[in-house]
């Protein structure tokens, strides 16, 4: 079952040395901005040398207003120069490949109260409080920055990117009709819950690779929610 674990593999141009890959983990190396470290630069170096073939580097923001410090971001061009570009050098310089996971991290971003909290339709927390379901011009700005966060991470010397589509961040939120109640042309059927992420993916062109990360089930907190 694992023969070829051990052999090399082309994936669209990319040539790993080996089939094992580090997923995405965050890590809070950060601190309270949202920039690369030497402690992260020192963690993802060891994952190489221990083994990884493939660093998919943690959740990483795209919108700024939506950007909760404390977690990486690449959502302005600052970010490259701020320790990304240092980050995939260490890495390729190793022997490794490095992958961005690009991220809107919906109700999650509210660990920074300073950061906008976009949901994929109007969800009441209590009688008083409902947080208001994204408006269109906000989808098309997130779809926007997913594009532009692409390009700057093959500027910054990534070999992939992973699209977060899971564990309820706003891509998975619009795609589950668990969480998306919306009632325009982003809510209701499979096709349009999936038009949001489709569109975040397509905007990032033919340019790059792209793997999508996904998951089949509801994180708890929004299981709770629904059962009330
Ligand atoms: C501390 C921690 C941080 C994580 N951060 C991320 C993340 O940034 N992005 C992501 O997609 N998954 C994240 N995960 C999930 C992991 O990628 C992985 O799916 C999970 O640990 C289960 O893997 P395992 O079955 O090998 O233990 C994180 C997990 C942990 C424990």
């Amino acid at each position: 079952m694992f023969e070829k674990l051990f052999t090399p593999i082309k994936i669209r141009g990319m040539e790993l040395k080996h089939r094992i890959v580090m997923p995405a983990m965050g890590t809070k190396f950060s601190g309270q901005a949202s920039y690369v470290t030497p402690t992260h630069i020192n963690y993802h170096v060891e994952r190489v040398k221990g083994g990884s073939a493939l660093n998919i580097v943690e959740v990483c923001s795209v919108h700024t207003p939506s950007a909760p410090r404390g977690f990486l971001s690449i959502s302005e061009d600052e970010y490259i120069p701020g320790g990304l570009k240092e980050l995939t050098d260490a890495i390729h310089a190793e022997g490794g490949k490095a992958g961005l996971q690009l991220w809107q991290g919906s109700l999650a971003v509210g660990s920074d109260q300073t950061a906008q909290i976009l949901m994929a339709c109007d969800t009441p927390f209590s009688e008083e409080i409902t947080l208001p379901g994204a408006t269109i011009e906000e989808i098309k700005e997130v779809v926007t920055c997913f594009g532009k966060a692409a390009a700057r991470a093959v500027e910054a010397g990534f070999d992939c990117v992973e699209f977060h589509c899971a564990h309820n961040y706003l891509p998975h939120s619009f795609l589950s009709g668990g969480i998306n109640f919306r009632t325009d042309e982003y809510g209701g059927s499979f096709e349009n819950r999936a038009k949001f992420p489709l569109e975040c993916i397509r905007q990032s062109g033919k340019i790059f690779r792209k793997i999508c990360r996904y998951s089949c089930e509801l994180m708890p907190m929004m299981i709770i929610w629904k059962a009330a």
